[in-house]
């Protein structure tokens, strides 16, 4: 991460099934609360998700599901929020179709996807050493390219005012 900015790592496991009738009788579950807040609390949202037969991951897409209910509450947690999407995929295509896929989904929360840069790291398994972290210089500073235009996009739109 650039000097002076923060990656606060959240996972989905904990978040169940969508379902209608249980939010109509107990609200969203408290993984969900939780991590809503955690959204809301950022300055910007990365979404790191891999790619399920050329699309967006149903477990993932899930967790979105959850995170924009109740509707009333969207605004606080997406609208005009910077996303970056990013994901790393085992074949040659780095996730593009994934990624591709989430921009409706983000359109639709209201979310500022960020537009100056894509982060699709292909052939993963082959670019991660032995104790698990990224090895290969290539991929690490596309990361830090990536991150560094994010970052600077995240303090620009936290800087202006919203309309
Ligand atoms: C149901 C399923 C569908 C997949 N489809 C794709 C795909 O379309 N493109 C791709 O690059 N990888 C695909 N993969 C491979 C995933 O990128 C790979 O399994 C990755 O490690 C998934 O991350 P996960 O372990 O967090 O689920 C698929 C994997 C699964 C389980």
């Amino acid at each position: 991460m650039p000097a002076g900015s923060q990656l606060q790592l959240e996972s989905i496991a904990a978040i169940p099934l969508y379902n209608g009738d249980d939010e109509a009788a107990g609200g969203v579950p408290p993984a969900v609360a939780r991590l809503k807040d955690a959204i809301a609390a950022a300055d910007g949202l990365l979404l790191v998700s891999p790619e399920y037969n050329n699309s967006l991951p149903g477990v993932t897409k899930n967790a979105i599901d959850w995170l924009s209910r109740p509707a009333s509450d969207v605004a606080r947690v997406f609208r005009g929020r910077p996303v970056a999407i990013a994901g790393a995929s085992p074949g040659g295509f780095g996730t593009i179709l994934s990624q591709n896929a989430w921009l409706p989904v983000f359109r639709t929360l209201g979310a500022d996807l960020w537009p100056g840069g894509r982060l699709l790291v292909s052939r993963a398994a082959g670019l991660i050493g032995p104790d698990g972290e990224l090895a290969d210089r290539d991929t690490l500073a596309a990361v830090e390219k990536f991150m560094a235009g994010f970052v600077s996009y995240v303090r620009l739109r936290s800087a202006v005012p919203p309309a």
